[in-house]
């Protein structure tokens, strides 16, 4: 049975390009109001034109994720000036190479401060609107790589499954209230991948990215992982293959 309600006013992070551009140009239509957030301003205008143009009503936040001053005052301007919530996709995130810091640990304080901090962040001043109101989705964009330790991703790998960890706490404490979803794609043509030096199986356009959490919000899923195969087992992923994004 379809559970989902009229999506009308969504919050997206790191809309500046990748998914995130592509999720916002998705929901982009007459009567939406859409609030993005990313770093690079002009980017993100830009993206916010596209958004425009196809009818919907845009609001831009240039924000870090990793400022949790800056998101909360963000997400309570959006939910002020369009007078709810029903959607937040927190998709900002960045994968970085172990070894780019030898020696120390700036790397997995960078990654998990934006892929997993950064989405708590995003996500968290949105609950009580969303609890009040009785309904609402909050989704995080993961990956697959959450699944297992690859080499040379473990702060990207890590952030990933702490992130579906807290989601899944998450989704226990709202349940019946306030539906909770973590995605978990393969691999998406992306900036992100873009300098990838290994072969990336199953690769989706980002638009293809974006246009498959629509049945999965519809039907309010927990969890869903596309593009590949599910990591859960010994022989699904060959862990010297290495993986990011
Ligand atoms: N591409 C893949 O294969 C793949 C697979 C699985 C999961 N994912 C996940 O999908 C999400 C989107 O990645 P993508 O592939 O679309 O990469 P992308 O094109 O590099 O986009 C990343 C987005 O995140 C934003 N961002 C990064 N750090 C931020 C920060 N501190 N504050 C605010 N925004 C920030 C970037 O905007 P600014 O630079 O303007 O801030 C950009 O809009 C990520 O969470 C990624 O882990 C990607």
């Amino acid at each position: 049975m379809k559970q989902g309600g009229a999506i009308r006013v969504i919050f997206i992070t790191g809309a500046s390009s990748g998914i995130g551009e592509a999720l916002a140009r998705h929901y982009a239509a007459p009567g939406r109001i859409i609030g993005l957030v990313g770093r690079r301003e002009d980017a993100l205008r830009a993206v916010a034109e596209q958004c425009r143009m196809r009818g919907a009503s845009v609001v831009c936040f240039p924000a870090d994720v990793r400022d949790a001053v800056a998101i909360q005052g963000a997400a309570s301007v959006f939910l002020t000036q369009a007078g709810g919530i029903d959607l937040v996709i927190a998709n900002a995130g960045i994968s970085r190479r172990d070894d780019e810091c030898p020696g120390n640990a700036g790397i997995p304080r960078e990654v998990m401060a934006t892929n997993f901090l950064g989405a708590v962040q995003t996500l968290m001043p949105f609950v009580p609107a969303m609890e009040d109101a009785g309904s609402g989705s909050l989704v995080a964009i993961s990956s697959v790589a959450g699944v297992r330790g690859l080499p040379n991703a473990g702060a990207y790998c890590a952030s990933k499954a702490a992130l579906n960890i807290w989601m899944e706490s998450l989704r226990v404490r709202l349940r019946g209230r306030v539906h909770v979803m973590t995605v978990c794609p393969g691999f998406v043509a992306t900036a992100m991948t873009a300098s990838n030096p290994f072969p990336m199986p199953w690769l989706l356009t980002s638009d293809q990215a974006a246009t498959r959490l629509e049945l999965p919000l519809e039907f309010r899923l927990p969890r869903i992982t596309y593009n590949g195969r599910h990591l859960g087992g010994e022989d699904d992923q060959d862990p010297e293959a290495g993986i990011h994004g």
